[in-house]
């Protein structure tokens, strides 16, 4: 699906990763409050909790690389949970450009190549959740 390139570029930037999984997230978390305080009420109070999920989960991305299509029904899930968390379309757009901003700052040797494929590998991931809540919405209509 992803040419070989995009995949190596993912991967190598994700074991260039410096800090604690942790502090990643904590970091995203600040950036997105930061730029979005109208999202905060759609979290609990404790993100901590949750902020393990979200980089567990691009993790597992990263590690499906060459199989993503196996992965298509659970991330259209995730789109569905996500429209009952109260997530807009207009959403995407928001998170995906903060976690660009934050990997920006945790990656080492950041360059045009890591913005290029992430930029590729959320996109995908956001259209495939946002197409996973059109449609459960479609149904229920
Ligand atoms: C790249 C796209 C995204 C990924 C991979 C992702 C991943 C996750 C994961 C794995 C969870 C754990 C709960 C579950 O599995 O249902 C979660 C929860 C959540 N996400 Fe996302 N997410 C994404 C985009 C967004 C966007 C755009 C928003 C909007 C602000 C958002 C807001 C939330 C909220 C409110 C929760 C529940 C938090 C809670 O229970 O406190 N996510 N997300």
């Amino acid at each position: 699906m992803f040419e070989e390139q995009v995949k190596q570029t993912v991967r190598s930037g994700l074991a260039r990763l410096r800090g604690s999984p942790g502090n990643v997230t904590r970091d995203f978390y600040d950036h997105l409050f930061k730029a979005a305080p109208s999202v905060r009420p759609l979290f609990r109070d404790d993100v901590d909790v949750q902020a393990d999920k979200l980089l567990d989960m691009l993790v597992v991305l990263v590690q499906s690389l060459d199989h993503l299509q196996e992965l298509v029904t659970e991330i259209e899930s995730l789109g569905v949970r996500h429209a009952a968390y109260g997530v807009k379309e207009e959403h995407y757009i928001l998170v995906a450009r903060v976690l660009m901003a934050t990997l920006r700052d945790h990656i080492s040797n950041w360059s045009d190549q890591d913005e290029n494929a992430w930029g590729m590998l959320l996109d995908y991931v956001a259209d495939l959740m946002i197409t996973g809540a059109r449609e459960a919405n479609g149904a229920a209509a």
